[in-house]
């Protein structure tokens, strides 16, 4: 198989409603035909929600001219939501964004591997598992498992970290550079160590500025503002953190302490306090900061 001509998106997600609009959006009145997209999720009201955001996001770049209406309507229509897997057979391409739990992952990978045709690469859209580890899950299938790292929010960020697992194949690294390409992406890649390349630089900052304030260097509108107007960060590190949910830093530090054996990864206890106070950022409405409910 060497043209993707559609992709199953396992996981309707925040990532994984971004990846289906991407791949739809960048493709549609391409030359080559759009790529058809499988939105997949075992939940009815996460797919209407992707749908939701699919449709007021096309309107959006229509109202601000970064596509015409008949491009929003292909790149709409290109998209189909499922509840089951089996309904997206017939795809060239699958990539997961299930929640970050190694079990689920791995049991979704299972039902992959059962699912799509063996020339099928099964991607894995994770902040932090081992792609090796992942691997592991579906045996001698390993060689056609790898890494594509998307960033928040999928539709503006350009950036896929490809990530090689030991086992990775030459051809499926570069098949998936091709279609992050084709997504409209810049892929760089990257081994598969605790963090990849991204996290294992990003989160460490994000916990030092975490330590500042508890240390009472600063108050958070005042580090994320010595950042953004120093180091031209769009967002300040303790801002990011909500965005990307403070759990999920917590999740991630921890599994660079625990894969490096080194405490210097350690979550700082100020962001672990929040995290048990369930104050998870953006999502919770509260962490560093308030935010309004979510319409
Ligand atoms: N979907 C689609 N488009 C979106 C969007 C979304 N969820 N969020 C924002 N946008 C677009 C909007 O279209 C908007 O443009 P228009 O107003 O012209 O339509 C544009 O982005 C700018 O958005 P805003 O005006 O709302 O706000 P902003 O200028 O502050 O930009 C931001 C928002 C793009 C998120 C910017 O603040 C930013 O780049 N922040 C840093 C994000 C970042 O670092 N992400 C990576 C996190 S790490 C990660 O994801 C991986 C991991 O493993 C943890």
């Amino acid at each position: 198989m060497s043209q993707v001509r559609s992709i199953a998106v396992i996981g309707a997600g925040t990532m994984g409603s971004g990846i289906a609009l991407t791949a739809a959006t960048a493709t549609a009145a391409g030359s080559r035909g759009g790529i058809k997209v499988f939105q997949i999720d075992v939940s009815a009201e996460q797919l209407q929600r992707a749908r939701t955001y699919h449709e007021k996001t096309l309107k959006r770049n229509v109202e601000k001219s970064r596509m015409t209406q008949a491009q929003a309507e292909e790149a709409m229509a290109l998209v189909s939501y499922h509840s089951d897997l089996a309904e997206a057979a017939d795809a060239d391409w699958a990539v997961e964004a299930v929640m970050e739990d190694i079990d689920l992952k791995k049991a979704v990978f299972g039902k992959m591997q059962a699912t799509f045709r063996p020339d099928v690469v099964l991607a894995t859209n994770t902040s932090s598992i081992s792609i090796t580890e992942l691997a592991a899950a579906v045996g001698a299938d390993a060689p056609r498992v790898v890494g594509m790292h998307f960033f928040n929010p999928v539709p503006v960020m350009k950036l896929v970290e490809v990530i090689k697992g030991r086992q990775t194949s030459e051809e499926t690294t570069r098949r998936t550079i091709e279609l992050a390409k084709l997504m409209g992406k810049s892929p760089v890649p990257a081994n598969d160590r605790p963090g990849f390349v991204s996290n294992r630089v990003l989160m460490p900052l994000i916990n030092e500025a975490f330590y500042a304030w508890a240390e009472g260097v600063a108050e958070p509108r005042h580090i994320d503002e010595i950042m953004t107007l120093g180091c031209n960060f769009p967002m300040g590190p303790l801002r990011l953190a909500d965005y990307i949910g403070l759990d999920v830093c917590v999740m991630i530090l921890n599994v660079m302490r625990e894969g490096f054996g080194n405490d210097k990864y350690a979550p700082c206890p100020k962001l672990v306090e929040l995290v048990e106070q369930g104050r998870l950022g953006d999502k919770s409405g509260s962490g560093v900061y308030e935010y309004p409910p979510r319409s």
